[in-house]
């Protein structure tokens, strides 16, 4: 039987759905975490297209299935294939060396070629389902040579690529071995979009830099002669959808439950995070431990709540930070907690929307301070659920910190400062807090996701011209 084709086509390294199998051999397929399926998924709604990824499982891949009116095609991955394309390049070379080398970069050659094989395995499988001149949505760093694998095969297609993650300066970037070949693989896109400017930038630079390629403003030329436009689209949530959920009677109720059950805290400090050593999970706890020792925080009075979802658990970095912030979370609970008051409480668990949006309206103040972060969805819903007088402390390293510069901003390498920092949001007066909360909320409210994506398919369409209305910066 043939496939059918699609006008649009989206890959992602992962389905927005994962394969769970029960001890009873039964298949169930639950939400994929991440940014990106939070993003996609209400953008995704009522849109006629297909989805290409891997289904999270290494084996055969299942045949393709419909969910939600979209038609997903898994792509099948080996034990090694998971270890050499998805572990080692994409999340122990790649991830790494885009988030400012926070943990040493490994560089494996097996690794490389690995991922290159899998690439052409989602070039090949977007070309079996993409309609004659169809539009091709490509996600993330996991996939970078697919732009250029797919045009060889499909030169009708319309390419773009979205990279949620930072793009590097092109000091670090150029330690990648085989460097150009990700450039290259880049470029036979007609429209790559980045989280915030800089990325961008830093993206037209190395190819200036490492491929000597011609670039004027937002255009790159590219080995082909083809011109290749590499601009700015920053992701965002789907605002509309989630106020409304915060706001309603059910979710102020169970906010209220939430620090009842708490024993109604004065402060109720909120860290929401995958268990990543981007997040700067253990530089929170540290300066939160520091401010309970030095008596600035009374551990009866306070608490915070740290979400910390399990991700990608077989690599040594991220057991390793496991085990870091366990053993800190003991200690804190260790140094402070009595019969009635455990001051940190941490749950790896993953939530419902109407939970996890219970629980941003419960908090007084959230607590993003990545070390970097492309975007960070989990500030921009905290803005949106939240209390009118709760603040956010954010990271000067996140992407968010662009669009959402009212927040209570940190560089959380430097720990005394982050502390200054926390104890000024949780002490700033109410008025204070409101105007920088109303500010934040128009912020989020002037981009939305639905926003977002026809941003970035406008240009696609309009790639490598701006598109209609839009003026050169
Ligand atoms: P990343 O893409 O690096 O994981 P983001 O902050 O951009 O980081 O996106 C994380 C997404 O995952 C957000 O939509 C957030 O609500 C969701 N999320 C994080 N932890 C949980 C959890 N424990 N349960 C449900 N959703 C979660
Ligand atoms: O954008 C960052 C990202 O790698 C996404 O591709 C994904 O949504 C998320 O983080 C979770 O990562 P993983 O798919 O490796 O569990």
């Amino acid at each position: 039987m043939t496939a059918p084709t699609f006008d649009l086509v989206i890959a992602a390294n992962r389905l927005p759905v994962d394969k769970e199998v029960a001890e009873d051999g039964s298949v169930e397929w639950r939400r994929s975490p991440g940014g990106l399926v939070t993003a996609m998924e209400s953008v995704m709604r009522g849109r006629e297209a297909a989805w290409i990824g891997w289904s999270g499982d290494a084996g055969d891949p299942p045949e393709p299935f419909e969910e939600n009116g979209m038609y997903l095609v898994p792509i099948g991955l080996t034990e090694d294939e998971v270890t050499n394309y998805y572990e080692g390049y994409s999340n122990d070379t790649l991830w790494p060396l885009y988030h400012d080398v926070i943990v040493p970069a490994t560089f494996r050659r097996r690794w490389r070629s690995s991922y290159e094989r899998i690439n052409q395995r989602f070039a090949e499988a977007v070309s079996e389902v993409a309609a004659q001149g169809a539009t091709v949505w490509l996600h993330d760093y996991q996939l970078q040579r697919v732009p250029a694998l797919l045009r060889a095969i499909r030169p009708d297609l319309r390419i773009g690529w979205f990279n949620h993650i930072p793009f590097p300066p092109v000091e670090i970037f150029m330690q990648l071995p085989g460097r150009e070949t990700l450039l290259e693989g880049l470029l036979g896109a007609d429209f790559l979009g980045f989280q915030v400017r800089a990325d961008a930038a830093n993206f037209r630079e190395a190819c200036r830099r490492l491929l000597h390629s011609t670039v004027k403003g937002e255009v790159v030329t590219a080995p082909d002669g083809r011109r290749v436009r590499a601009a700015a689209v920053p992701i965002s949530i789907d605002v509309e959808e989630l106020r409304a959920l915060a706001t309603s009677p059910e979710t102020l109720q169970r906010a209220k439950e939430i620090r009842a059950e708490m024993g109604d805290p004065e402060v109720l400090l909120l860290g929401v995070d995958r268990l990543d050593y981007t997040k700067g999970i253990r530089h929170r706890l540290k300066a939160y431990g520091e401010l309970l020792a030095d008596g600035r925080l009374d551990p009866h009075k306070t608490r915070l709540v740290q979400i910390a979802t399990p991700s990608r658990e077989r690599l040594q970095a991220y057991r390793v930070l496991r085990g870091q912030i366990e053993q800190t979370v003991g200690r804190i609970n260790g140094d402070h907690a009595d019969f009635e008051d455990t001051p940190v409480l941490y749950m790896r668990r993953s939530f419902p929307k109407e939970e996890m949006a219970a629980i941003y309206a419960a908090a007084d103040v959230a607590l993003v301070t990545p070390l970097r972060d492309g975007m960070n969805l989990v500030a921009k819903e905290f803005v949106t659920c939240a209390r009118d007088d709760a603040a956010l402390v954010l990271s000067e390293f996140a992407g968010a910190a662009g669009e959402l510069k009212r927040a209570y901003l940190c560089n959380p390498h430097d720990v005394d400062r982050l502390k200054q920092t926390i104890t000024a949001a949780i002490s700033a007066p109410i008025d204070e807090r409101r105007k920088r909360m109303r500010a934040m909320r128009r912020a989020v409210l002037s981009n939305d996701v639905h926003h977002w994506a026809e941003a970035f398919l406008a240009s696609l369409q309009a790639a490598p011209e701006l598109p209609a209305g839009e003026t050169d910066r």
